[in-house]
């Protein structure tokens, strides 16, 4: 089945590398104009934006961090000013920054905490009210769709990544009270939880011995691919989810089903 998103607007957030791009060039290909968000590889977003035109479709790429309400809201306007209008929001940037729990800096926390959650609120807020202003385009049955990436760690605590953990965690909330609150706008807000997918964020724990010991938390015996995340995004974006609202679509080939208790535990 083909899906389509014809006539919309998607600013995908972090898409310049990882799930983000991935999801930038499914988004393409089903017909909707794209916003490439990146923070400072610049060459790759604009790649990821040329790979789409080259395609056929219509991309920009934009720099801003979003972490920072200034850059959330100049990203808002270029799209609307180059598009005309914002129909999907994908908050997808995210950063890790690992330490021992007693020797996380206050700098590790809070850089986390201002891309992973604060970037999701900024991004999330800026798109309510873009959608709020634009009202029904008739381009789909929503007026506005939200997915904000989240994690696995929304649910599994995750030694040595409280910073991590604690923002997915929030994300989850973020999402489904955010769901809760707009809902009856017709403005869909979900989330999607990837388990281990192999992307920059995670090179080291996806080759080698890391591999093998992380194949061993996946009941479905592989590591993701980024496609994996592009199709649930592009499902949750579409109007085949009209129905879908406030939930968290775990991608994860069976990582939160606990695999270490398989054998009675
Ligand atoms: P990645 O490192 O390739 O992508 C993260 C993107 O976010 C990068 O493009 C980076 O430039 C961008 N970014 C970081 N800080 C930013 C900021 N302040 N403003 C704008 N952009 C910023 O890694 P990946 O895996 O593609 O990560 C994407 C999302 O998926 C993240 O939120 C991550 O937490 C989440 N995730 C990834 C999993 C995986 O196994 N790869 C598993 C669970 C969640």
């Amino acid at each position: 089945m083909n899906i389509s998103l014809e006539n919309q607007v998607a600013i995908v957030t972090g898409g310049s590398s990882g799930l983000g791009r991935a999801i930038c060039l499914a988004y393409g290909a089903a017909g909707a104009h794209v916003v490439v968000n990146y923070r400072s590889d610049e060459k790759e977003g604009k790649e990821v934006a040329h790979l789409i035109e080259q395609a056929g479709g219509k991309a920009i790429a934009v720099q801003a961090d979003v972490g920072e309400e200034a850059d959330v809201d100049r990203l808002f306007a270029t799209a609307i000013n180059q598009f005309g209008a914002v129909d999907i929001l994908v908050a997808n940037s995210g950063v890790q920054k690992d330490a021992a729990f007693a020797d996380m800096t206050l700098e590790q926390w809070q850089g986390v905490m201002q891309t992973n959650l604060t970037g999701q609120f900024l991004c999330a807020r800026a798109a309510v009210k873009a959608f709020r202003l634009q009202g029904d385009r008739g381009v789909s049955r929503a007026i506005g769709k939200i997915i904000c990436m989240s994690s696995v760690h929304q649910v599994i605590p995750w030694a040595g990544h409280v910073n991590y953990a604690a923002s997915k965690g929030g994300v989850a909330l973020l999402m489904s009270s955010l769901a809760q609150e707009v809902a009856s706008e017709h403005i869909r807000v979900n989330a999607i939880a990837p388990g281990a997918i192999r992307t920059p964020i995670n090179e080291a724990a996806t080759q080698g011995d890391a591999a093998k010991k992380l194949l061993e938390l996946i009941p479905y015996g592989r590591i993701g691919d980024p496609d994996d995340v592009a199709k649930a995004a592009l499902f949750l974006a579409s109007d085949l989810a009209d129905y879908v609202v406030g939930t968290t679509l775990f991608v994860d080939g069976g990582m939160t089903l606990y695999p270490g208790f398989e054998d009675n535990g």
